[in-house]
């Protein structure tokens, strides 16, 4: 070839990529050591636990790494443990929770190497910032969904959903011997179209967008599977290194990200298009303060992630337990024939409240279930937990939401057993104390979208188990989750639908 370089140069080349490779990581290294130093953390560590997570040697016992944390912290007498080679505390004790999301919250931000796991995935948006950037979005959203009406705009939505797409979609197959269904797979498609219609008065189906809309729900699936991935490794090096050589995971966490900031752009696109200025829309309210693109963009992704996965997920463990426990999918369509009328609907967010049971079999199934089973924080400045353990500078310092539902000194003997009376008394609903049961994260950051998600959880249940029997495709006696950032049943949920005739 004409332009093909002498082979002296050629060879140059290589050499100063391998010269450039080889600093970069000598440089890395060294860096990485340091950080380790400063922080204290080790690199090696014998103890019994840390062997077990290096050399996965749990996972000969437990299915889950979640089950494992379970067991550990279970038999911890202060209820919190300590992985050195992670520089992790974790915690199933309810009053290191309080202190920690609300005595000493400035103490515990969500902190720099939690900023740069998700950092490429999630930006500025609202779930990985701390101090002003939090505050502003925090602001912003609470005048939106503190709204009274904000749950009358709600409930119309999602029961448009439901009646319009999750029904047919359910009757379409209901019957057919060979019709299995993904519950999980539908549950994310219908909490995708809610959240957008609900944070962006936008229905998914009107974006105009070059691949179908099921090709970003897997970007988005992966982009949060591999971001977790880069949380659980024991050392950052290796994502880093990867991440700057675009290799592997890392080439495909860029890709999947590349994919949702297309979708993310063109809400905010047709947004413009539609107008804003007279939209009561959380994106709407967003635009009018802000003129950033790319912040815009994190915020919207932030919301998405919010509203779609956690929803969902808190849906697939419920028709699961419910699959196992038919005397509680039969005490929730009693209590609605009581309560609405046997063959009425619920008409608004304020009868969807009457029902007691129903409140109660949700709480209970996320205490076992917990969409979103583990949430860290690091800490600032060296610390003691009210439970007597110290915590170091820099400590990554996680609570457990998971474990914590399965703890006798929280629960009672029978906190593994999936029980909604124990939420009642005389039949009326009463909530627990939020740092026994933090699903939905509690104190200063508590969830913004708690209400909505339970109206979501409760409208989407009642409906589907009143008008049908729902049974396991293929036997699951134990879930097996993915990696990920909300919980994810590996496999799936297949069911076999078929219809019940109202009552
Ligand atoms: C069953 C469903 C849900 C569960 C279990 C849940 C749980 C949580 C948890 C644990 C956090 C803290 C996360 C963290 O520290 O990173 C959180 C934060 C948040 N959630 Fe939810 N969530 C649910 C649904 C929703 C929905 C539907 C929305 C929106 C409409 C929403 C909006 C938010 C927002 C904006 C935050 C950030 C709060 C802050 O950092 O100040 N959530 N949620």
């Amino acid at each position: 070839m004409e332009d093909e370089a002498p082979s002296w140069l050629q060879s140059l080349h290589v050499s100063t990529h391998f010269l450039t490779f080889f600093f970069f990581i000598i440089f890395s290294c060294l860096s990485y050591i340091i950080y380790i130093h400063s922080l204290k953390l080790k690199l090696w560590c014998n103890c019994e636990i840390c062997h077990s997570y290096v050399t996965l040697s749990w996972s000969k016992q437990f299915h889950n790494l979640c089950d494992w944390y379970t067991h550990l912290l279970r038999n911890s007498p202060t209820q919190t443990i300590h992985v050195h080679v992670l520089g992790n505390t974790i915690t199933a004790n309810p009053d290191n929770v309080e202190y920690m999301l609300k005595t000493r919250f400035e103490n515990y931000p969500k902190g720099k190497p939690f900023s740069a796991i998700l950092g490429d995935f999630l930006g500025r948006g609202i779930f990985n910032v701390d101090g002003e950037l939090w505050r502003f979005q925090r602001k912003m959203a609470s005048l939106e969904l503190g709204r009274t009406s904000i749950r009358s705009y709600a409930f119309e939505i999602v029961n448009y959903e439901i009646e319009r797409r999750l029904l047919p979609l359910l009757w379409s197959v209901a019957g057919n011997e060979d019709g299995v269904l993904d519950l999980q797979d539908v549950f994310r498609r219908f909490s995708f179209d809610s959240i957008c219609r609900f944070s962006f008065g936008l229905d998914p189906g009107c974006l105009e967008l070059s691949l179908p809309i099921s090709e970003f729900a897997d970007a988005f699936d992966l982009a949060s599977k591999l971001s977790a991935g880069r949380a659980m490794a024991a050392s950052p090096l290796v994502w880093r290194i990867k991440r700057v050589l675009n290799l592997g995971t890392e080439k495909k966490l860029r890709k999947a990200i590349k994919l949702i900031n297309i979708l993310a752009q063109e809400v905010i696109r047709q947004k413009r298009k539609m107008g804003f200025s007279a939209h009561k829309d959380l994106l709407s309210l967003f635009m009018r303060n802000l003129n950033d693109d790319t912040y815009l963009r994190d915020i919207v992704i932030s919301f998405l992630l919010a509203g779609r996965d956690t929803v969902a997920s808190a849906l697939t463990s419920f028709f699961w337990l419910l699959s196992n426990h038919p005397k509680v999918g039969a005490a929730i369509r009693s209590e609605a024939d009581k309560i609405i009328g046997p063959d009425q609907e619920v008409t608004s967010f304020e009868q969807m409240q009457e029902l007691h049971y129903l409140q109660a079999a949700v709480h209970e199934s996320m205490r076992l279930y917990p969409p979103i089973q583990f949430d860290s924080k690091f800490c600032q400045e060296d610390d003691v937990l009210p439970d007597g353990t110290f915590v170091q500078r820099g400590t990554r310092v996680t609570y457990h939401p998971y474990a914590m539902g399965r703890i006798e000194g929280i629960w009672g003997p029978d906190c593994l057993e999936f029980k909604p009376e124990r939420w009642l008394k005389d039949g009326v609903f009463f909530p627990e104390n939020p740092f026994k049961y933090p699903v939905f994260h509690a104190g200063i950051r508590v969830c913004l979208g708690k209400e909505m998600a339970l109206m979501e959880f409760k409208s989407v249940a009642l409906s589907l188990v009143r008008r049908f029997h729902i049974e396991l495709a293929t036997p699951c006696p134990i879930p097996r989750f993915s990696p990920g950032l909300t919980a994810t049943f590996g496999s799936g949920l297949p069911v076999l639908v078929r219809g019940r005739t109202i009552t």
